[in-house]
């Protein structure tokens, strides 16, 4: 049996499990972007930074086990600044993406007035230079389900900074690819769409 602490209400659970699990278990919402059940956890988004009291550093629910005695917070100060961070940096990367505006409102980030904003998120979402504008949150989770169930490498992401994107291996269509359609499945914001060809 594990005990620990979430948001300061105890809590008891039999299995060995991640914070995230835990937390679900109990109706605690965290959100998650490159999180699916069914994948090796990759814990590359950050929007799922929570606090482990006593601990200097945030921690990613998705990727952390919980463990005897532990004290986690989803929903302090520090957490909400850093998930509103991670949100504009989403919110300036994708700025037509419904499901990060979504997830934006339903964890209170402020982006719809500039007003509302701190300088910070005025500058990434209201001046920052345009320019060519994706859905694609880099979650990663098309590359890894591609891998990880039919065990094939047909998307990959490539390219450096604001540049980095997923495609297909040369941006051809990849020889690799079964069409499974998985990919289009697991993305959170419905970047990847399927078409028949040939
Ligand atoms: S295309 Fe979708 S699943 Fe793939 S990295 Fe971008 S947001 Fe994630
Ligand atoms: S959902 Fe945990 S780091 Fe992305």
């Amino acid at each position: 049996m594990i005990n620990m602490e979430i948001n300061g209400t105890e809590y008891q659970f039999e299995n060995e499990m991640t914070i995230l699990e835990a937390a679900r278990q109990h109706d605690i919402k965290i959100p998650t972007l490159c999180y699916n059940e069914y994948l090796e956890p990759y814990g590359g988004c950050r929007i799922c930074l929570v606090e482990l009291v006593g601990k200097a550093q945030l921690i990613p629910a998705c990727a952390s086990k919980i463990a005897e005695g532990m004290k986690i917070e989803t929903d302090s100060e520090r957490v909400w600044k850093s998930r509103k961070f991670v949100l504009e940096l989403l919110l300036a990367r994708t700025p037509d993406s419904e499901e990060i505006k979504a997830l934006a409102d339903e964890f209170g980030i402020p982006h719809r007035e500039e007003s509302r904003l701190d300088p910070v998120g005025q500058y990434l979402l209201y001046r920052a230079p345009k320019r060519e504008f994706t859905n694609c949150v880099l979650c990663n989770l098309c590359v890894r389900v591609c891998q990880e169930i039919p065990q094939r490498s047909a998307l990959s992401v490539v390219g450096r900074g604001v540049g980095r994107k997923v495609q297909p291996p040369f941006g051809k269509a990849a020889d690799a690819c079964i069409g499974c359609q998985s990919c289009a499945y697991v993305c959170p914001t419905n970047t990847v769409t399927v078409r028949e060809v040939g």
